[in-house]
């Protein structure tokens, strides 16, 4: 079935159960369902009763929608995401943002865990994104295909100007350290070699993750405004001596999970 009618079949489920149209949709990252605490909920929809939507069986992700307020705006909670590493296709795991920009959504706010290459973050810091370098070797849009798009998709100003205004200032009122940096998205699922991690750095990346870079591909093509931000929960590859795991990732980022809440219930109320 062609790409338009899944989206409108998903929307005829959903709609109904709505009152208000979601102006911003947020994505949240590994570790950071509890972001989720934010939302003032009014209705919640699974994943697994969607029409064509995907489970997500990622560690640290649930796999639901989240209807609701946040800093007063209206807003739809991705509280689980598909991932590439989890044997979805790139187009697949961008089929949620697309439904909920089908739905209203114009903004999004996409949160991801990640491991820092810049080595002046350090673990629980939180980064704005600034700009990404999709190193997955695959993209979830083609021309001519039927996603619209029939023009190589401009990307110079993707990541909102204005968005990380907002997050800047709400950072400086917060007395909140926030970095900022080039986020690199890799397929994962095994975490990189300390090798890879300084070829990375010189590239000019600052934090590494295997998410995010195709919802941001979708959503510029949707014309959606992006703010995006890393949860640094580890020290990328060889930057310390000792292994990494998806553990550290997890529990780290729930730690640490009250920063990131209050950076985007502040953002949002501001916006
Ligand atoms: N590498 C890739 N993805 C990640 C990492 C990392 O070090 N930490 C959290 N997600």
């Amino acid at each position: 079935m062609a790409l338009q009618d899944r989206i409108n079949e998903a929307v005829a489920f959903i709609q109904p159960q709505l009152s208000e149209v979601p102006d911003y949709a947020i994505v949240l990252g590994s570790g950071l369902s509890g972001l989720a605490e934010l939302v003032d909920v009014q209705v919640i929809v699974d994943y697994k009763d969607i029409p064509y939507f995907k489970t997500s069986g990622a560690p640290g992700h649930v796999g639901r929608l989240l209807f609701g307020h946040v800093g007063g705006k209206s807003v739809a909670c991705m509280q689980g995401r598909l991932h590439f590493y989890e044997g979805n296709k790139p187009e697949d795991t961008v089929f949620p943002l697309q439904v909920l920009n089908a739905l209203g959504a114009q903004t999004l706010v996409v949160t991801n865990a990640a491991g820092g290459i810049n080595l002046g973050f350090e673990v629980g810091d939180i980064m704005l994104i600034t700009d990404h370098i999709n190193f997955t070797g695959a993209h979830p849009l083609t021309i001519g295909d039927e996603q619209g798009l029939h023009d190589f998709l401009d990307m110079t100003y993707t990541y909102s100007r204005n968005l990380q205004d907002v997050a800047r200032q709400v950072a400086v009122d917060q007395g909140l350290n926030l970095r900022e940096g080039v986020y690199l998205g890799v397929r994962g699922p095994s975490f990189e070699t300390p090798a890879e991690i300084r070829a990375f750095r010189v590239w000019g990346a600052d934090a590494v993750g295997m998410s995010t870079v195709f919802e941001v591909l979708a959503a510029n093509l949707a014309g959606m405004q992006i703010l995006g931000f890393s949860l640094i929960t580890n020290m990328a590859a060889g930057v310390l001596d000792q292994p990494l795991s998806g553990e550290e990732v997890i529990e780290t980022a729930a730690f640490a999970a009250g920063k990131m809440q209050k950076l985007v219930l502040g953002v949002l109320a501001a916006l």
